[in-house]
């Protein structure tokens, strides 16, 4: 699909290009100051990146920080202030586009707090620069339930923050001293956690839970080899196939999992899982080691009655990884990148780490590119991509901009930060440039700050001259929150539009309620014959706090 952009391009067209040849470019620009262990974009200039209280180089107040404001113009990161131990946490946007950062642990240095209940709030951030924009914590009146190291979370139908599992404290490798149950942010049940049978069921390798919110409101959710759908309205599992051939795919053996893009008219749910690893979770990490093969299965399946009557779909990834992340881009497609060959997640467990603790080796340099509607065993190729020297596996991040291009930062499968030893820690930026980030490309005006669902809108468009506008695809997104191999939130749900007979405009019909799209905060990109635009802000909703009624029509 790629190879489109080598058709003949008009003058005007090549004119206005950057001076790189059309093709797929990593670029490296700017160091994080922080290990980015965790990345969420936060505005359409800024991103936030949190590692582990530690000791990184960025200094706040006299000691090291562990958390930054990433510019995204500037390529330069400011410290933050957090007060709490942020380390293995998750995080999100609820319904009135405030950030939550959930979880963490206990700090290895004094400047932090005990993280593990933290809840942090991050509100809209207007400033460009992010002066003024900071975290808010209070611990005393401002907290989880339960201690929380390693869980999930994911934005739901009425805009709140459900939160999956985790680990109460250190244990060696495996889950030994799980969190069986999720909670929610602002808390429902009287603040009560929900037991969960699955959590209990896919011990011990099950953080880090691979959790999506279905069109219907549902929760569909895979850890170990295991999956389910979660009604959260009646509180009852629903047990769906085991991901075959014993693949295991939630931390510490991390394959990575998405929900494929969403189309009108029915927005029928498909969910893909990649990478992890068939070993047994039976085996003590003394007998494991940095060389065991990964896995290279993606195992696909449609979630409606007849989709999960036929079960899973198997395909192989061009090359085995244990913690992949896995991508939606605004055409549909959906990028694979980072991860090792072989070994595990977590640090200084197996018989033979490399470096000072990786358990994990022979890192994936090329991305590969999965395209969801090409026949079964021609969806994965990694033609036209290009090849980096950069290790990114264990606490690494990757997320769409809102650019378009991705940013790839963090690795350290190390417990602190560590110089001079084969898998140090990773400060370095790296963007994955597309195709389109070097050609003229659509631009859009007169978006609305706010849409409702089910209306129609019109914007403003321009689509440069070269292109036939053969294709048109409206695209809106939740970036996600990246954190151990693991986008949570990330989404993708496709409008219909129409473009005006002059090229100028584009009328396009919002998702029919907030189950096909969780009310928050959205980037709309427009991509014009595999020409993606930059991507244009919108809140999703009423932009009400949590909970929100439901809006729109009902499917
Ligand atoms: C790095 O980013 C800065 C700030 O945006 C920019 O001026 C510079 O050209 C970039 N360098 C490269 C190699 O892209
Ligand atoms: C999933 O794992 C369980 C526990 O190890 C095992 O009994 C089961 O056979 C596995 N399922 C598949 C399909 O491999
Ligand atoms: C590792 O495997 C060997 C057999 O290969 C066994 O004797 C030993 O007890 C195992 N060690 C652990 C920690 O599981
Ligand atoms: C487990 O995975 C490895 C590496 O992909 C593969 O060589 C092996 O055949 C798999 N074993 C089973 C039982 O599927
Ligand atoms: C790992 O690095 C830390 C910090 O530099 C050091 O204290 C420790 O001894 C190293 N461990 C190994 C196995 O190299
Ligand atoms: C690691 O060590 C090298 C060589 O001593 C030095 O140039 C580099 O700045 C160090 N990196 C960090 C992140 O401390
Ligand atoms: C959004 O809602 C959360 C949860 O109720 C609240 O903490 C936060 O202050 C709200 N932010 C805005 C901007 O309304």
């Amino acid at each position: 699909m790629w190879d489109s952009f080598f058709l003949p391009l008009s003058v005007a067209a090549l004119a206005s290009a950057a001076a790189v040849a059309p093709g797929w470019h990593f670029v490296q620009n700017g160091t994080t100051g922080v290990l980015a262990l965790e990345a969420i974009i936060v505005s359409p200039t800024l991103a936030i990146f949190f590692d582990r209280a530690s000791n990184d180089p960025l200094m706040i107040d006299g000691h090291a920080a562990w958390g930054a404001l990433w510019n995204l113009e500037t390529n330069k990161a400011t410290a933050l202030d957090v007060v709490s131990d942020t380390f293995c946490a998750s995080g999100g946007f609820l319904s009135n586009g405030t950030m939550v950062s959930v979880g963490g642990h206990i700090p290895a240095i004094t400047a932090a707090t005990d993280g593990r209940m933290g809840i942090r709030i991050f509100e809209p951030c207007d400033d460009p620069n992010g002066v003024g924009c900071t975290l808010f914590e209070d611990q005393e009146t401002l907290h989880m339930a339960e201690t929380r190291w390693y869980p999930s979370s994911l934005r739901i139908f009425d805009g709140s923050l459900m939160i999956v599992g985790g680990i109460h404290e250190r244990t060696p490798f495996y889950n030994t001293d799980p969190v069986n149950n999720f909670e929610f942010f602002p808390p429902k049940d009287g603040g009560v956690p929900r037991p969960s049978e699955f959590l209990a069921r896919s011990l011990p390798t099950n953080l880090f839970p691979r959790v999506f919110a279905l069109p219907d409101g549902k929760v569909f959710m895979v850890a170990n080899n295991q999956s389910i759908i979660y009604d959260i309205e009646k509180n009852t599992e629903t047990i769906l196939p085991d991901i075959p051939n014993g693949v295991r795919v939630t931390n510490p053996f991390d394959g990575t999992a998405t929900l494929l893009p969403l189309s009108p008219p029915n927005y029928i749910p498909e969910i893909l899982v990649c990478g992890g690893t068939n070993t047994s979770d039976l085996i003590q990490p003394a007998n494991l080691s940095s060389q065991d093969s990964a896995s290279d299965q993606c195992s696909r399946m449609t979630l409606t009655p007849e989709g999960i009557k036929k079960g899973w779909q198997i395909e192989h990834m061009l090359e085995p990884r244990m913690m992949p992340e896995m991508i939606l881009l605004p055409n549909g497609e959906v990028l694979i990148v980072n991860g090792a060959q072989t070994g595990y997640a977590a640090f200084g467990t197996v018989s033979d780490p490399i470096g000072n603790q990786s358990n994990a080796d022979h890192p994936a340099f090329t991305p590969s590119i999965y395209t969801p509607s090409a026949p079964l065993g021609k969806r994965i190729s990694n033609k036209g991509m290009p090849t980096t020297d950069i290790a990114r596996i264990y606490h690494s991040t990757a997320s769409l901009t809102p650019s378009g291009n991705i940013l790839i930062a963090g690795s350290n499968p190390n417990g602190e930060v560590v110089n001079g030893t084969e898998f140090a820690t990773e400060f370095r930026v790296e963007y994955l440039n597309p195709p389109f980030m070097s050609m003229a490309r659509p631009t859009l005006s007169n978006v609305p700050k706010q849409i409702g669902f089910n209306k129609e809108f019109t914007i403003d468009v321009n689509i440069p001259s070269n292109l036939k506008a053969s294709s048109i695809q409206v695209a809106l997104m939740d970036l996600g929150f990246s954190s151990h191999a693991f986008h949570s939130s990330s989404r993708l749900v496709f409008m219909d539009a129409q473009l005006s007979k002059n090229r100028k405009s584009l009328t396009i019909t919002s998702p029919p309620n907030n189950r096909v799209y969780p009310p928050g905060p959205a980037f709309i990109f427009l991509t014009v014959d595999d020409v993606t635009s930059t991507g244009e802000r919108v809140m999703v909703g009423s932009g009400a706090p949590p909970p929100v009624a439901d809006q729109g029509i009902r499917l």
